[in-house]
């Protein structure tokens, strides 16, 4: 009779073992009673960058990898682009339900209502070169919000918790708006309540002399759309890093520093920059065939294309490459795209890529979209960052109440020289 448990034979000593297995896995710690002797430490499982390695029990977000499927909290991605706002998906995201009307109204004045940064912040973001890098003053300017609110080291407080949620999510798009308008040399816009969440981040960046800004509805729809899209990814790059971090009982601020700047690797988060660096590039159509051979050299990799756990198109992507349609409709439509359908048309013919199961990811389009919306490329990962927020925070908590985790401290595999004893300088 079939038994969801695994029989394992310790070759160096006959002995078997018989490990449960539980929601698809075992527990790697079981593994430790395989033990030559009783000096001997016990078996580890070895799994250089977690890529068969489950770090957490989680009930956000579930991707099936194969399928190419992505829901949060059991609702499917194309149905929260399709019908939801960014700040109903992260609510969502955070509490695991949908918000009723009255949740939703409550949710959203919270939020809103902590977009104002304390104007000390500014003097931080005045003291950047004007050419820095807006992840850089992102990371830095969220990491100092934990010296403005001491109380957040209170994690086990669940009304601390909700009140440092509120500020995270209301003030990371204040933050970053700052940063653009610091790398413009432009004034600060600060934040107008009477608009939505991502009116008003539109609102701080692109607001000049008018004395109401008024978003453009169909870009600001686009914007939050993308920040639906955004907002969690379950055990990736850089909530991985918020997660480790929050183990160590570091408050929240400290911790979403540490995520943003995992995100802003260029193989992770960074990759929508680097995306459009790389079609500025390719130039042109006629250009591809030869970056492609580059590529399939090993000289460099297709940015946008590829991900560790996608291994079809990653459903953002599809979403994406609508959305840019009725962006171009108001802002013209970005040459780019042209050379970016002709490389994924290329790209998905041809067998180096096809072998490696290679699909467009979320940040193969996204750049293209922000673009022609006027922002610089540098701006690309902190538009990331922004929505991914709510995942971050989500997962940090999940974190925080699982009876299960503890500080995040792997072991490793010791191959280093034996012992052996100093030597003076003057005999070496
Ligand atoms: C994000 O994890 C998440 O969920 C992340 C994210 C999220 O929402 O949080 O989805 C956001 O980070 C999307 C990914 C953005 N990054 C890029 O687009 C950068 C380009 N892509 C890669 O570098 C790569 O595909 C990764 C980093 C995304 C995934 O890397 P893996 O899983 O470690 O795969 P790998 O590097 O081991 O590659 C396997 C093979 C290798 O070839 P071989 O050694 O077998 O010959 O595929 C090749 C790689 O060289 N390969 C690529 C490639 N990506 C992988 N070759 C060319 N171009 C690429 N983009």
């Amino acid at each position: 009779m079939a038994k969801d448990s695994l029989t394992i034979t310790d070759n160096r000593t006959g002995k078997s073992y018989e490990l449960p297995i539980q929601n698809g896995a075992i527990r790697t710690a079981d593994l430790r009673q395989i033990r030559t002797d009783e000096e001997d430490f016990g078996l580890m499982g070895y799994d250089p960058a977690f890529m068969n390695t489950a770090s957490c029990a989680s009930r956000i977000t579930y991707i099936d990898g194969e399928k190419g499927i992505l829901r949060y909290r059991g609702y499917p991605i194309e149905e929260l682009a399709e019908s939801a706002t960014y700040l109903e998906t992260a609510y969502l995201v955070l509490y695991g339900e949908l918000p009723t009307k009255k949740q939703l109204e409550g949710w959203t004045h919270e939020v809103i209502f902590h977009t104002i940064l304390h104007e000390n912040v500014k003097k931080f973001i005045d003291g950047f070169h004007h050419d820095a890098h807006p992840m850089g003053m992102l990371v830095s300017t969220v990491a100092a919000l934990s010296t403005f609110y001491p109380e957040a080291k209170h994690i086990f407080d669940a009304e601390s918790r909700k009140k440092q949620t509120h500020r995270l999510i209301g003030k990371m798009p204040t933050l970053a708006a700052f940063a653009y308008r610091h790398s413009r040399g432009l004034p600060y816009a600060y934040p107008d309540n009477d608009l939505s969440y991502t009116g008003n981040f539109l609102n701080m960046l692109f607001k000049m002399t008018e004395v109401t800004y008024k978003p453009n509805p169909i870009l600001e729809r686009a914007v939050d759309v993308l920040f639906i899209l955004h907002a969690d990814h379950e055990q990736n790059c850089g909530t991985n890093a918020m997660r480790s971090v929050g183990s160590s009982h570091v408050d929240p601020y400290s911790a979403v520093a540490a995520a943003a700047a995992a995100l802003y690797g260029p193989l992770h988060g960074g990759a929508n920059e680097e995306v459009l660096r790389m079609l500025m590039q390719i130039g042109s159509k006629g250009n591809i065939p030869e970056f492609i051979k580059k590529v399939k050299a090993g000289e460099g990799r297709l940015m946008g294309f590829g991900h560790r756990v996608y291994k079809n198109y990653d459903p953002r992507a599809k979403i994406i490459k609508r959305i840019a349609d009725q962006v171009f409709e108001v802002t013209g439509r970005n040459p780019l795209l042209d050379i970016a359908i002709e490389l994924e048309r290329i790209a998905l013919e041809d067998d180096y890529f096809i072998k490696r199961k290679l699909y467009p990811n979320v940040d193969f389009y996204s750049g293209i979209i922000y673009q022609a919306m006027g922002f610089p490329m540098e701006m690309f990962p902190v538009l990331f960052a922004i929505p991914r927020t709510s995942g971050w925070v989500a997962q940090w908590e999940e974190m925080l109440l699982d009876s299960e985790q503890k500080i995040a401290r792997p072991r490793q595999l010791y191959l280093g020289p034996a012992p052996r004893r100093y030597v003076p300088l003057d005999k070496r």
